[in-house]
Order: C-alpha cells, then structure tokens, then sequence
C-alpha cells in the first residue's frame, strides 16, 4: 500500500494506543486524535514505554524506537485529519458516538479517504450505513496487545467495495500482521469462537469442574494456550466479554453465548479483571 503514507487513529485508549504505535512503527506519519487530554497522555506513555521496554530487551532498536515516536502526531481535532489516507477508529463501542465522529470527519477528509473501525462488537453494514461512503468503509479488528499480537481480521460490510477490501487488507499486512478475511457477523471469527469457550468455562467453573487455578493450568498445559481462560477472560475484561456476550446473544438467540449469572453479577460489582484490580483473580488493588 505505497499510496497508504498517512494515517489517522481515532482513540488513545488501550486499543487505539497499540493501533498507533504498531501504524507509527510500520513508517506512517500517524494522526492520532483523542478528546481526552489524559487518555491522550496515558497512551502515549503507554507507547513510550512499550518502546523503552523493547529497546531494552534488543527486540526494538534505539533508531526503530525515535523513529516511531517521531511518527506520532497528536491531533486536537477532526480537522487534523484532513490529510488521511485511511482513518482508523477505535473510541468506544457506541453507535452515536462513532457516528457523530465519522459525521465530523467526513466534513474534512478526501473523498478517496478509507474509513474503518476497530469495533470488536458492532455490526460492520450498520456503521458503514452511518457514513455518506459505505463503499470506502471497512471492519479492521486487531487484538489486545497489538504491538505483539500478529493477528488482524478485515471485515468487510454489505456495501464495501472490492477496491476498499482489497486496499485495507494489504493496509493490515503492511502493518506486519496476518489478515484474516472475517465476516460481518457477531464476534468475527476469533470472537465468534472464544467468547462461547470463555462463558462456557464460567459454566463449568460454576458446575464444580475445578479450581481456576486448575482450570486454568490445565488449558493453558493441555492446549498450550498463553493463559487460561480466567486469566485470559481478567486480561479481556468481564464487561468487555459480557457486552460482546449480550451482542452475540442476541443476534444468534443460542444458549452458548448467553452470559453466564456468576459472569453478570462479577460484572455489577465491579469485578472487571486487571483493569479494576479484580476479577476472577485477586491483582491487590480492588
Ligand atoms: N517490545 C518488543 N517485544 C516485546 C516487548 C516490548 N516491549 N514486550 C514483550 N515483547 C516480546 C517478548 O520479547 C516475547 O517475544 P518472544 O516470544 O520472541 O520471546 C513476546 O513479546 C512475549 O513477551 P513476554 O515474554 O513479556 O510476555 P508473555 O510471554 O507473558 O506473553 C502475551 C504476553 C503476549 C500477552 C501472552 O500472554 C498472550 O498472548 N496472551 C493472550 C492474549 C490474547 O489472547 N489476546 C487476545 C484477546 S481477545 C481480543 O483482544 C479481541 C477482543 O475483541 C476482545
């Protein structure tokens, strides 16, 4: 994708900081707008840390690490993003929000300018339908650590045009990931097949099969998995989990995807996982 030299990101959270940092590595001049100052800040810090850590383990070179940051523009508003090639959002998984978002920047980025979203949940055709391009209008969903997951899915909406699809897709390689073509449908393909799995060992967890710790040593042993599904569903987050659950649920109407009770109530009493310092484990701050 030579003619892909500027990008914007829409978000600085955990997500659209990782999107950043891997377009900025990749040598793209990257935009990256967020309203909140402080997401904003916590992003970039994020991403100089990230480097830092990785200069210091010889898996990023000082140059590799300068250039990246010197790569990462903060913009303060849609109109920053003018010059766009392609624009990337990643804010939170709410339809009126991204729609009031890709209303602004459709007042300011060209007319070839590919928009794409992040969302892990909602449905690729119905945010396409929210934009006036829904032929330059693509799913583009990455996985949690970007920097180092190697995985992104291309989704592609009802009205995507061939040339969009096919731009984005070779966008997603030259970002040093494996694409993956997914279909608009809940949960893509690895959400499609994990979420069922995470809500299933809540089940069985609440049916008696073991500890969670044993649980856990036993899928990630036995399947040789990077973490077990509590782990994993802690690294997630169980709000995060429970609303891709809900979406699911309701689109498939099948008894695999409806959240589990132990799931909901963990979910009301604020027991996320790392990011509240509690979860099905216990990380000293919750
Ligand atoms: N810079 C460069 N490289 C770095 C680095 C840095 N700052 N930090 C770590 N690395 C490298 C390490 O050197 C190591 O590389 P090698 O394998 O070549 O040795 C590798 O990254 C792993 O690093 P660590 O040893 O520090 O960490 P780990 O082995 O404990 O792995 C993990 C951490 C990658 C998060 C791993 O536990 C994992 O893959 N977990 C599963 C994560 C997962 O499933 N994510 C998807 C969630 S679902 C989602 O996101 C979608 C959704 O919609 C909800």
């Amino acid at each position: 994708m030579s003619d892909i030299r500027t990008v914007g990101v829409v978000g600085c959270g955990l997500m659209g900081s990782g999107i950043a940092q891997v377009v900025a590595m990749t040598g793209h001049r990257t935009r990256v707008l967020e309203t909140s100052q402080t997401v904003l800040e916590r992003g970039f810090a994020r991403i100089r840390k990230f480097l830092d850590d990785g200069v210091a383990r010889e898996k990023v070179t000082p140059d590799l690490r300068d250039a990246t940051l010197a790569n990462l523009l903060p913009a303060a508003a849609a109109a920053d993003l003018g010059d766009c090639d392609i624009v990337i959002e990643a804010i939170i998984e709410n339809l009126d929000e991204k729609r009031k978002l890709y209303a602004a920047l459709e007042d300011v980025i060209g007319a070839d300018t590919i928009l794409c979203s992040n969302t892990s949940s909602l449905c690729i055709t119905e945010l396409a339908a929210a934009t006036k391009r829904p032929d330059r209008f693509a799913g583009l969903h990455f996985f949690n650590p970007v920097p180092l997951m190697k995985l992104v899915e291309v989704i592609r909406a009802l009205t995507t045009s061939d040339r969009t699809y096919e731009a984005v897709f070779a966008f997603g390689q030259a970002l040093g990931k494996q694409a993956v073509t997914a279909p608009d449908r809940p949960g893509f393909i690895v959400n499609r097949l994990l979420v069922p799995f995470l809500l299933d060992a809540i089940r069985a967890y609440e049916n008696g099969l073991g500890t969670l710790e044993d649980i856990d040593t036993a899928m990630k042993l036995g399947l040789g998995h990077p973490m077990g599904p509590f782990t994993l569903l802690d690294f997630v987050g169980l709000d995060t989990t429970y609303y891709i659950a809900n979406i699911m649920f309701d689109e498939y109407r099948e008894p695999a995807y409806a959240p589990p009770p132990l799931l909901k109530r963990m979910v009301l009493a604020g027991r996320l996982g790392r990011k509240s310092g509690r979860g099905f484990y216990d990380y000293g701050k919750g």
